[in-house]
């Protein structure tokens, strides 16, 4: 597995992944209800590309096949942290968070914070962030935990 950062043409399948494991994995820990609210349809590509180019996106891939992906914003935002449902449990999120960890410390970033699912709670306790907040919000009219989590980095 390569982990690589975003181009453009990943824009479209990156939207894809995102539906597609929402509505999937998602399931494992969020109601019917909850995923369609959480991603209703895929998202527009464009709007995408634009969001994803300006910070920092890493993508999983593997025989030229998009496993998954992760964005950091500059201010320590990890935002985004999806992988595609036949690759999950695999350690392709494990490396998407050391990637991030790993150009966080060269940007001097000292602290990364994120909202974390149900189901990404762990991996990130695994990879040493503590709670926070558990928070509760609503989405197209839907309420949905996540947890607001943490971890300083050591420069
Ligand atoms: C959350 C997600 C990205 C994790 O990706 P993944 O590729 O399955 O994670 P990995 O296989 O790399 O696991 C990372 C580590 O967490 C551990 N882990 C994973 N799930 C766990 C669980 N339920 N309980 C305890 N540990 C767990 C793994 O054992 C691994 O530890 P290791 O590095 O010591 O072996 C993936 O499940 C996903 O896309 N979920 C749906 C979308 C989602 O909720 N995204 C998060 C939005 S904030």
């Amino acid at each position: 597995m390569l982990i690589r950062d975003y181009r453009p043409a990943d824009a479209a399948p990156l939207t894809r992944l995102f539906h597609d494991t929402i509505h999937s994995t998602g399931l494992r820990e969020y109601s019917q209800a909850q995923v369609a609210a959480w991603s209703p349809s895929p998202p527009d590509a464009e709007r995408w590309h634009a969001r994803m180019s300006t910070r920092h996106t890493f993508v999983a891939e593997k025989d030229g096949g998009i496993l998954g992906f992760a964005e950091l914003e500059e201010n320590g935002h990890f935002d985004m942290l999806y992988v595609a449902k036949e690759a999950i449990g695999t350690g392709v999120g494990g490396a998407l968070c050391d990637a991030v960890e790993t150009r966080a410390r060269a940007l001097g970033i000292a602290r990364l914070f994120t909202e974390a699912s149900k189901i990404a709670r762990p991996v990130f306790e695994r990879k040493g962030y503590s709670l926070i907040a558990v928070q509760s919000v609503t989405l197209n009219g839907v309420t949905l935990t996540n947890y607001r989590m943490e971890k300083p980095i050591a420069l």
